[in-house]
């Protein structure tokens, strides 16, 4: 029978009879996935794992820094990539969200095999793949089908020519949760809602800027604290704030404002295939909104999403 600990025993005798003295390289993304993988591959492995962690600027606001420090305390072999301002770059002036996805799985090829080049002789690129992607192998969701779908034409780059090692390619994201844990994993890790790998650039509708960022992560961060502390957010399959082009009117004194609009979305789901909102109570509505809009500079109304999947998708671009 299927235990976490017998798959954890088995996968490492696995990964060591594979991998040798091999080197593998792998991007951590802050997710449940990349993590666990990243953790299992220490363990048959050690320090010939190198992880990489990029920083594209469209992370949740102190999330670079928190997860970098869990990953270097779990003591795996981590290097961070500061990446904010190409990403910032290739983003300027881009509207079309598909054209922002595609813009940011470039830069992140780039920055990842730049990354990657730095490891002297690598043989193995890991990937924290589940079972759930290699049956939806051609969908656009992950970083490393980011990177199939999203690469131009021109040649591979190094890092894609690399043998592949997925440990947790016959997993469920429930599996995946108990092995984490009883690999001692921190909670806070293997809790963590579904983010997606475009980041807040595909929750700022229309083009991002590093100002539109900041207010996005100061409002999300404020919406996703008060669901911590109010605890509900582990009853919550995802959520997350979103920036709208849209400016209303305020009153400040005597003056009237124009400022813009954050939108609240929470959704119940079992796959994020479909969606239900959340009904969250009022008062802790209440709160958020207030604190929003006391505490963020540019923001003046806040706003609920009450619409489920389908039609409405759960992100917003
Ligand atoms: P939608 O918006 O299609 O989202 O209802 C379903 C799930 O997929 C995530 N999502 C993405 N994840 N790259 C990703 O890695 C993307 O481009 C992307 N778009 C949506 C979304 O957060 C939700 O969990």
């Amino acid at each position: 029978d299927w235990t976490p600990d017998s798959f954890i025993e088995s996968t490492i005798a696995e990964l060591k009879a594979k991998l040798g003295d091999d080197k593998v390289v792998l991007g951590l993304s802050g997710g449940v996935d990349s993590s666990v993988a990243a953790v299992l591959l220490h363990h048959a492995i050690g320090a010939n794992l190198h992880c990489i962690f990029v920083d594209n600027g469209l992370l949740r606001k102190d999330e670079y820094q928190s997860v970098l420090d869990s990953y270097q305390h779990m003591g795996l072999n981590i290097k961070g990539v500061d990446a904010k301002q190409r990403f910032y770059d290739a983003l300027a002036g881009l509207t079309d969200p598909e054209k922002k996805r595609k813009a940011i799985g470039r830069v992140f090829i780039e920055v990842f095999d730049d990354a990657a080049h730095e490891v002297q002789g690598v043989s193995w690129l890991g990937q924290g793949t589940i079972y759930p992607d290699v049956i939806e192998s051609v969908s656009v969701k992950g970083p490393s089908a980011t990177i199939k779908s999203h690469h131009n034409v021109g040649g591979l780059p190094d890092f894609m020519k690399l043998k592949i090692v997925e440990p947790l390619n016959t997993l469920f994201k429930d599996e995946v949760r108990r092995v984490g844990k009883a690999l001692g994993m921190d909670p806070n890790i293997l809790g963590r809602h579904p983010f997606p790998g475009p980041g807040l650039a595909i929750r700022i509708l229309g083009d991002i800027t590093p100002e539109k960022v900041d207010i996005l992560q100061q409002a999300d961060a404020i919406y996703i604290n008060n669901l911590r502390s109010a605890g509900v957010y582990d009853k919550v399959w995802q959520a997350g704030a979103i920036y709208l082009p849209v400016q209303s009117v305020g009153v400040m004194g005597d003056e009237r404002t124009y400022e813009n609009v954050i939108c609240l979305r929470a959704v119940e789901s079992l796959d994020g295939m479909t969606a239900d909102w959340c009904h969250l109570p009022y008062d802790l509505l209440a709160k958020i909104s207030n604190e929003i809009i006391n505490n963020v500079k540019g923001i003046n109304r806040v706003v609920y999403d009450i619409s489920s999947k389908p039609p409405a998708t759960i992100e917003w671009e």
